[in-house]
């Protein structure tokens, strides 16, 4: 019997994926007895691979696009946030029935408010995009309690989907929450957050430059290229700017608490990651 539990992040594709490298950082630092794989499923497979990961001893796995939605259905137990999300990013294989979570929203929040130094309550905050990017994060960001949520997005009743499955939450927390079409959502924002995937697209920034308010933070969810041009309009715009690295280390460290009980500290790995990442980047 081995001694040394196994872990790993399944998707497709997975081959790029910075999570074995982030959790083999993580294991380091704490001590950890653990081995952190990419399993890569075939699109009509996801539920078989995992499940034959976890009889070959597989303890729990992050799941990556495009399977959140498939995570989700096969988790006998669901945390609030999942449930909220309607999606899991993280799988604990407990004896009990599997466990599924969505840390996505605790990475963005930690990063923004922890590693960017910037609080959201009080807050005026615009969401672009009502795809699973967004869905993953809306209830963590009502959690912090700013004064305004305004989801913008190009078809508009996906929007209002999502917020309405998040209206109770806003309710309580007294937060203000709002659907809109992306040319007409507003201006004067201090935190804006892109959840579109509309620079894979190659298109253009689908906002204007309005809708931030003097020194407003944006962030992108994704980094590398992918997140480039929406960082450099913003920049551009005199806007405090943010990628997704952080947000993907701080989700990481959320998932080792839930597999192994202990936190790691995210700053020496963040520093690695930026460094690789920027080594990676094309020459401006
Ligand atoms: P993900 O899981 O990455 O969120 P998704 O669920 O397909 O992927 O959602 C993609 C999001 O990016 C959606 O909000 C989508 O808008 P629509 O709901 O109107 O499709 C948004 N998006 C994609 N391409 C876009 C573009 N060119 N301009 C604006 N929004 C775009």
């Amino acid at each position: 019997m081995s001694v040394v539990d196994r872990y790993a992040v399944a998707g497709n594709p997975v081959a790029h994926s910075r999570s074995p490298e982030i959790h083999a950082a993580f294991a380091a630092q704490t001590g950890q007895p653990l081995v952190y794989e990419r399993l890569l499923c075939p699109l009509d497979a996801f539920a078989a691979t995992v499940q034959a990961f976890a009889a070959a001893g597989g303890r729990g796995c992050n799941i990556t696009v495009p399977f959140k939605f498939e995570a989700h259905a096969l988790a006998a137990r669901l945390s609030e946030r999942a449930r909220l999300a309607g999606a899991v990013n993280t799988l604990r294989f407990d004896a009990e029935g599997w466990f599924g979570d969505n840390t996505d929203g605790a990475g963005l929040l930690r990063d923004i408010e922890l590693n960017a130094q910037r609080p959201l309550a009080g807050r005026r905050v615009l969401l672009l995009g009502a795809g699973g990017a967004s869905a993953g994060v809306l209830g963590s960001l009502i959690g912090a309690k700013p004064a305004q949520i305004t989801v913008a997005n190009r078809s508009v009743d996906k929007a209002e989907a999502l917020i309405a499955s998040h209206q109770t939450l806003a309710h309580a927390m007294g937060v203000k929450l709002s659907a809109a079409p992306l040319q007409d959502c507003g201006s004067g924002f201090e935190v804006l957050i892109n959840g579109t995937s509309a620079s894979l697209a190659g298109a253009a920034v689908p906002v204007g430059a309005e809708v931030l308010a003097p020194g407003a933070l944006v962030v992108d969810m994704m980094y590398g290229p992918a997140a480039a041009p929406f960082l450099d309009w913003a920049r551009s715009h005199g806007a405090q700017v943010r990628d997704g690295l952080g947000m993907l280390i701080e989700q990481a460290a959320e998932a080792f608490e839930i597999w192994r009980g202990c936190r790691p500290d995210t700053a020496p790995v963040l520093r690695t990651l930026r460094q690789a990442v920027d080594a990676k980047a094309p020459a401006p």
